[in-house]
């Protein structure tokens, strides 16, 4: 088989299953498996696809049929710099949470830091690797999802101190950044198959408007302390009240996904 075969035949596959970027999937799954640059595809269309190779494409793109994320058949996912281990115990970071990240950077020297619903770790290593003269903390809720951002610490080689929990851990902080689960309980069963399918329930679905672990978090903070808060554009007008001096950054498709404010 040549490579061009079988780009056309995964790309075909999944867009009958509801693939949003069909063409594009089967180019980073058929890249992966042959251990080449996507860019490889246009000089060498002919490129020869050997049984095994052929094999492993069969079985990620059988995967990716079932809608099951490319992020988790990789097994990896970039966020800013680095690159994260991520598996169904951790969503797979979306770029509008690079805002939490870019809110952090303003700091000075010395700063502290936390990331709460860590997640991956994807915040709190980000900034450790652009920012390490911050002293960054994380925690969830999840024992499961502090293993996967400890493990990627470790690959990455920063140190991070992370902890099981709900919200704001006891301590003293100038910032305190949260993508925390912000979905109604209603929009969960219309979300799409990949998410639906794979991606932890317990990170995304938060109450009847979606606010619950926000609302209790920022209960929590100590009054004054700076928050950014991730959060669904429709939720960005109700977020602003929960907060003091609230300003609501935007997306680059331009819609409103962090807020930053004080608590109290
Ligand atoms: C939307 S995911 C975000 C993960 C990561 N921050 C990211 O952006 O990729 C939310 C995370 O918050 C955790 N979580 C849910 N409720 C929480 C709470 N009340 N306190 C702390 N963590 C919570 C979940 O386990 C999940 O890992």
């Amino acid at each position: 088989m040549i490579v061009r075969n079988a780009l056309d035949a995964a790309a075909t596959a999944l867009a009958a299953a509801g693939c949003d970027t069909p063409k594009l999937d089967a180019e980073v799954l058929i890249a992966d498996a042959l251990g080449v640059d996507r860019g490889a595809f246009v000089i060498e269309p002919e490129m020869a696809v050997s049984g095994a190779a052929a094999r492993v494409i069969g079985e990620r793109v059988r995967r990716r049929v079932m809608r099951e994320p490319v992020a988790y058949i990789l097994g990896r996912k970039g966020f800013r710099r680095i690159e994260l281990s991520v598996d169904p115990r951790v969503l797979i970071p979306r770029p509008e949470t690079e805002l939490l990240v870019e809110e952090a950077l303003g700091l000075p020297a010395g700063a502290r830091v936390h990331d709460v619903g860590t997640g991956s770790g994807a915040v709190a290593l980000a900034l450790l690797d652009e920012r390490p003269d911050l002293v960054v903390s994380a925690s969830d809720a999840s024992a499961a999802a502090v293993d996967v951002a400890l493990a990627n610490a470790a690959r990455l080689g920063l140190t991070l101190d992370v902890q099981v929990g709900r919200g704001l851990p006891a301590g003293s902080f100038d910032l305190v950044v949260a993508n925390l689960p912000y979905v109604r309980e209603d929009e969960w069963a219309g979300l799409a198959a990949d998410i639906l399918r794979y991606e932890p329930r317990a990170a995304l679905v938060s109450g009847a408007d979606g606010l619950d672990a926000i609302r209790e978090l920022v209960a929590q903070v100590p009054a004054g302390t700076r928050m950014a808060l991730e959060h669904a554009p429709a939720q960005a007008q109700a977020v602003r009240t929960l907060v003091r001096d609230a300003v609501t950054q935007r997306d680059l498709a331009g819609r409103e996904r962090v807020t930053v404010g004080r608590a109290g």
